[in-house]
């Protein structure tokens, strides 16, 4: 069974500037809610008991949004508000599920990965990336599902267009399983065009093997000096581990650029 999952959340969030300045871009409201929350319950629906938070110190107003709970008591022993008192219940359950480890040097995804560690305790563990919501259907619950008819890890996967290949994390496809799900024989950080091997693009959400970890240990810079899961992933197929990508169903909507965040309340607000 899959029951923790990490979120990394120490990203500086220049693409959404100037809204980002002083709020993480986590906290910006989505139609009503703040981007993590949609995340969250995607993991609490997919059967997740814990989460693990990769903040920084510069990002501390994300620990802070889901340990107000005095103020909320205050607010609601004087003003007896029915949806008040649902928020708050919310965010108690939140906060139950939360530990947060701190990355405060911007040294890549896999370097954040590794700050989880310790607390990561069964062989598999679920990872989203914040920037990416997946509406409509949950994402996270089909991968599990994939997880556990092939014991193998599994990576959320969409056909992008080849110009814009260099944004993402493309692989190869090495067989068919079938009709939504591949297994992977290799997989590049953010390839030119001319060096990508298709135009599969790796999705934010993944499930990772515990193995994960030894490989980040010793895992050179990559891309952009960066510390990079996709190159750690690379190295475990190398050595035979078994990635599966699965081609959601999902609706994505990419919230970390300005026009895409823009688009996703549009989105979500006619779902
Ligand atoms: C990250 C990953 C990339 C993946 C993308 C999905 O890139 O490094 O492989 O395709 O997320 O959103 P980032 O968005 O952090 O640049």
């Amino acid at each position: 069974m899959i029951k923790q999952a990490i979120i990394p959340l120490a990203g500086l969030g220049t693409r959404l500037l100037p809204l980002t300045s002083v709020f993480p871009k986590e906290l910006l409201p989505i139609n009503g809610k703040p981007g993590i929350e949609y995340i969250l319950d995607e993991c609490i629906d997919a059967g997740i008991k814990e989460v693990i938070f990769i903040i920084s110190n510069k990002k501390k107003m994300i620990k802070t949004y889901f340990y107000n709970d005095n103020f909320y008591k205050k607010i609601i022993k004087k003003k007896k508000d029915k949806r008040i008192k649902n928020e708050y219940k919310k965010i108690l359950r939140y906060k139950k599920m939360i530990k947060f480890v701190y990355q405060n040097k911007p040294l890549g995804t896999g370097d954040a990965v590794l700050k989880t560690k310790k607390f990561i305790k069964d062989n598999f563990f679920l990872m989203l990336l914040p920037d990416d919501l997946i509406i409509k259907k949950n994402c996270s619950k089909s991968m599990i599902k994939i997880h556990k008819k092939y014991n193998a890890s599994v990576m959320a996967s969409m056909n992008v267009r080849k110009n814009n290949v260099s944004r993402w994390g493309i692989y190869k496809l090495k067989n068919k399983i079938n009709k939504n799900n591949y297994l992977i024989s290799d997989v590049i950080e953010k390839p030119s065009v001319k060096k990508a091997p298709s135009n599969k693009a790796v999705i934010g959400r993944y499930i990772l093997p515990r193995e994960i970890f030894s490989k980040l240990l010793t895992q050179k810079p990559g891309k952009g000096g960066e510390i990079h899961i996709t190159d750690a992933i690379q190295t475990l197929i190398q050595n035979n581990k078994k990635f599966i990508a699965h081609n959601f169903s999902g609706k994505y909507l990419d919230c970390g650029s300005m026009s895409g965040y823009i688009k996703s309340t549009l989105k979500i607000a006619r779902s």
